[in-house]
């Protein structure tokens, strides 16, 4: 199998996971506990079909949107994840690249493994920071300067990771930051030798973001001491509110699921919101986006700009949350599983792929613009 073969997500998963040693692909392939939030989250468009109108044919199809102020040339962006040069030495610098040629939206995770002031530097297309909320006000506040100076469209406060999930994958593999794997793991790591030689070859692992606050080289911190230690788990809606004001531009919560804390967040100020439950990667058991998504709209669409990740799969996902009513949608494996695969051709192909599918899918259901789908064109089962 090589990238020519990839057609869709399932395929880009199968080449991700012949790639890379198991811990790593176990990671961007896991979620929480028995996994039901995960399976539920692409499990649910199926609930919704798609009733098209026809004979209304067009040349030209705009699948462009305007969200948090921002001109996305496509409805589909890359959500931010974290690490990602583990998964391809491209990693970041990839991702960014291509969505910049598709004008589309990028996150960079605090987590992430290249600079967001390079990226910024380099790309002109949307960018957004996602945001963890350290104890150390200090510290917030100077990331926030950071990232404000540096041009940063969008600030993406996560919000569904006040303590990390229950990745059981990643304990049966011993996946952590920094590495200690067990000895299966090890193995995995030693029957995939390529991915190890351009690792170690190809440039050294740092978390940009981090660097100056937390020392990883001396294994002094994990990633998992830095969730326990460092961020601050009695964040609350006060604490936001100050660092709306304070940030004084495109705000957005990402991991809002109940119509109560989406009125909140209009209450203080954000611009945005983000429907997601992390991949399945948190709390396993809690409803999908899709699902939730219509009685967020109905409460507060006309007040903020309402977004969806997790479970994106297709181009009909996206049309389909996009006739629900979300301004924009997110995904993370879609993009990840491709860059493992190949780098940056892999994600370029990925998004290809995808607006391709979005463009078809558009002429099919007789729409020549995004403002046309409507909830019209959906019925529930
Ligand atoms: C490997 C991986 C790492 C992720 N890292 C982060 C992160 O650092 N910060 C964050 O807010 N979300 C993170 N996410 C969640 C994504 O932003 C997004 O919500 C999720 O991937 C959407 O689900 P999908 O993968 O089914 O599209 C991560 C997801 C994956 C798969």
């Amino acid at each position: 199998m090589n990238l020519e073969n990839c057609h869709n997500f399932h395929d880009f998963r199968l080449l991700a996971k012949k790639r890379l040693p198991s811990p790593i692909f176990n990671y961007i392939d896991g979620a929480a506990e028995d996994e039901r939030t995960y399976k539920r989250n692409t499990a649910s468009f199926d609930t919704v079909d798609l009733v098209p109108n026809v004979l209304n044919g067009t040349e030209e199809i705009d699948m462009s949107v305007e969200v948090m102020g921002q001109k996305l040339k496509m409805p589909l962006y890359c959500s931010p994840t974290a690490l990602q040069r583990l998964f391809h030495f491209q990693g970041e610098e990839g991702v960014a690249e291509v969505a910049s040629k598709f004008g589309t939206l990028f996150g960079v995770s605090s987590l992430g493994t290249t600079s967001l002031v390079s990226l910024r530097e380099k790309y002109k297309t949307p960018q957004c920071y996602q945001f963890y909320f350290h104890k150390d006000r200090g510290l917030n506040k100077s990331m926030m300067e950071s990232a404000k100076d540096a041009g940063i469209d969008i600030m993406m406060l996560t919000v569904d990771t006040v303590t990390g999930g229950n990745r059981e994958r990643d304990l049966r593999t011993g996946f952590s930051i920094p590495l200690k794997l067990n000895p299966r793991g090890v193995l995995d790591f030693v029957i995939k030798p390529s991915w190890g030689i351009n690792y170690v070859t190809k440039g050294k692992f740092t978390l940009p973001q981090l660097d100056d606050f937390v020392d990883m080289s001396k294994g002094s911190i994990s990633i998992g001491k830095y969730f326990t230690e460092m961020l601050d788990h009695t964040l609350n809606w006060n604490d936001v509110e100050e660092m709306v004001k304070f940030w004084d531009g495109q705000f957005c919560l990402k991991g809002i699921m109940s119509v109560e804390d989406a009125k909140k967040a209009v209450d203080i100020g954000c611009t945005g919101i983000v429907i997601s439950n992390h991949g399945g990667r948190q709390l396993d058991g809690s409803r999908s986006p899709f699902d939730q998504l219509s009685e967020i709209v109905d409460a507060v669409g006309d007040k903020i700009d309402v977004l969806m990740d997790s479970g994106i799969q297709r181009g009909t996902h996206v049309i389909k949350a996009l006739s629900l009513g979300a301004k924009a949608v997110g995904g993370g494996r879609f993009y990840l599983y491709a860059l493992a695969a190949a780098g940056k051709n892999g994600v370029k192909r990925a998004l290809s792929l995808m607006q391709t599918e979005i463009e078809r899918d558009m002429r099919l259901m007789g729409v020549k613009n995004i403002s046309e789908l409507s909830r019209s064109n959906l019925r529930f089962r």
